[in-house]
Order: C-alpha cells, then structure tokens, then sequence
C-alpha cells in the first residue's frame, strides 16, 4: 500500500494493509478497531497496537455537539482524518463518507472518496447500506479504493428507523441485512461493520462471509470489534447502551483536574516560582 508521506511507519511496525486485515480473519485473530479523530489521541490509540483506526462520522456527536451524525461535512471529515492519518504509524486508517456525500449519485460518491484518500492520505472509506447504495460503492470500488461496509443500524438512516434500537431482529429485515453482506462482499468490500444486530445473526454472517466483519453491539461472535473512542473512555457520560463496556472514567479525572487548575489559578498557586522564567 503506498504510504502518505507525513505517516511513515516506523522501521519496526509493519503497516497494517486490507490484505493484513484479510488474514487476521483467516487466522482466526481478532481485530481490534476504535474511533480517532484528532492527532493526540490517534498517536495513543497507534501506539497502543490498534489494526483500524475508524474516523467515524460520531465525530458529529462528539466532537461536535451534534443530535445525529447527518450535519458533518466532508470537509470537516477530511480534516478529522487528516490529522489521524499523520498519527498513524501503523493502524490502517479508514474514513466515513458522511451523509450526503455518495447516496443516490455514484459520481459524486467516487467524487467523495477520491476527495478523502487525496487529501487526508487514509487509507480506506466506509458507506454505510447496502443495494441501495451499491452503485455508488461499486464506483468507488473501481477507482481502487477499499470499501468497508456498514449495515444493521446505520446512524445516517436514523429519521427513517426512528429510534437507535437493535436493528433486525425480525425476518425481513435480518434476510435484508444477510442478502446486503454478500452483495458487498461480492462487490469487493474488504471488511464489513454489523452496528446493533442480534449476535445470532452477527454471527451467522460472519461464519458465512469471507470478508472480516467489525461488530458493535453484535455480540461476541464476530471477527473484530469497534467502539466509539470518547464512549469507551467515559469522557461521553449520557450514552450507556447495553453494548458498551467504559474502560475508564476520564469524565470524572478531567473535571477533577479542570477544578484543580481553575482553584490553583484563582488562587494564585499556579504558576510557581519553578514554572516561570
Ligand atoms: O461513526 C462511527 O463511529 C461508526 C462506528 C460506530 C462504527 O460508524
């Protein structure tokens, strides 16, 4: 995979590449995937041995402050990838194609991606839905750039599902969500997201699919995981759906230190004779 050149790897990680992803799921290895939006934390979560690091279009909601993802725009994306992209010395870096970007036009879809991989270097882009948008990510496709799907609950749909409950749990919509896996992975995709499905059929599908899927809220069975990074690190307080295990409580140590600073420079005990020049 040619490499950007402000995300040399360094001598000793190897990139990670689609084919490397490819042949963890054949070896039966997990793959381990998280949201990044900005450098600092993209150069933890790197040196920290993620595979994916995902630019997620949750960069509307947590970075942003926004209800839903629709509102972000590709040139915020492309900022947000950017910065990841520079971060990453080895995770492969993939990039959301926000809402408005590629549906019903696969010009402007290739238009899109072609847009993402030139100007922030990522290294893939992920669509989110199935025969719908097939075309658009055939188009892509086309123009050699890795395609990872996205299906079950798809947050760009969320005015036309009404609410963020698990997605298929009936029949129609479970045979809709396996018939869409294999279209992509017939089309080419190189790995597929399953967002809240029952983990009987994530796991289905991933005994069924050749193509690595990436559950959240999929249950167990599947061939790697992804969570939304904030989520994970308890700095996002208001959201604890059932999938989601918090490995910190950054909340809480952030507003600890916040409240530290604001008093010591209230009071005049920051900066020290030590911290000036
Ligand atoms: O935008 C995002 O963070 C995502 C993940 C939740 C898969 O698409």
């Amino acid at each position: 995979m040619p490499i950007h050149p402000s995300a040399k790897p360094s001598s000793d990680r190897r990139r990670i590449t689609t084919a490397r992803i490819a042949e963890m799921k054949t070896r039966g290895e997990k793959i381990a995937a998280l949201t990044a939006y900005d450098f600092s934390t993209a150069k933890i979560l790197d040196d920290a041995g993620l595979d994916i690091l995902l630019v997620g279009d949750s960069a509307s909601n947590v970075v942003h402050g926004h209800e839903t993802t629709l509102p972000i725009t590709l040139d915020q994306m492309i900022d947000h990838a950017s910065a990841v992209v520079r971060a990453a010395r080895s995770a492969l870096v993939v990039v959301d194609l926000p809402f408005g970007t590629y549906q019903g036009n696969s010009r402007l879809a290739l238009e899109s991606a072609v847009r993402v991989m030139k100007e922030s270097g990522a290294h893939a882009v992920k669509m989110e839905g199935g025969e719908r948008v097939i075309e658009s990510i055939r188009r892509v496709l086309s123009a050699g750039i890795p395609v990872m799907g996205h299906l079950g609950l798809t947050p760009q749909s969320i005015y036309q599902f009404g609410s963020y409950v698990v997605r298929a749990t009936e029949g129609d919509e479970s045979q809709r969500v396996s018939d869409d896996a294999l279209l992509l992975q017939a089309a080419g995709c190189f790995a597929l997201v399953l967002e809240k499905i029952p983990a009987a059929l994530a796991r289905a599908l991933s005994e069924r699919l050749a193509i690595p899927t990436i559950g959240i809220g999929a249950g167990p069975h599947v061939d790697g995981q992804v969570l939304v990074t904030p989520d994970l690190l308890g700095i996002t307080t208001d959201f604890s759906p059932r999938f989601l295990r918090r490995y910190a409580a950054l909340a809480d140590v952030m507003a600890d230190a916040f409240r530290r600073y604001v008093s010591d420079v209230k009071s005049s005990a920051f900066p020290s004779e030590e911290e000036s020049y």
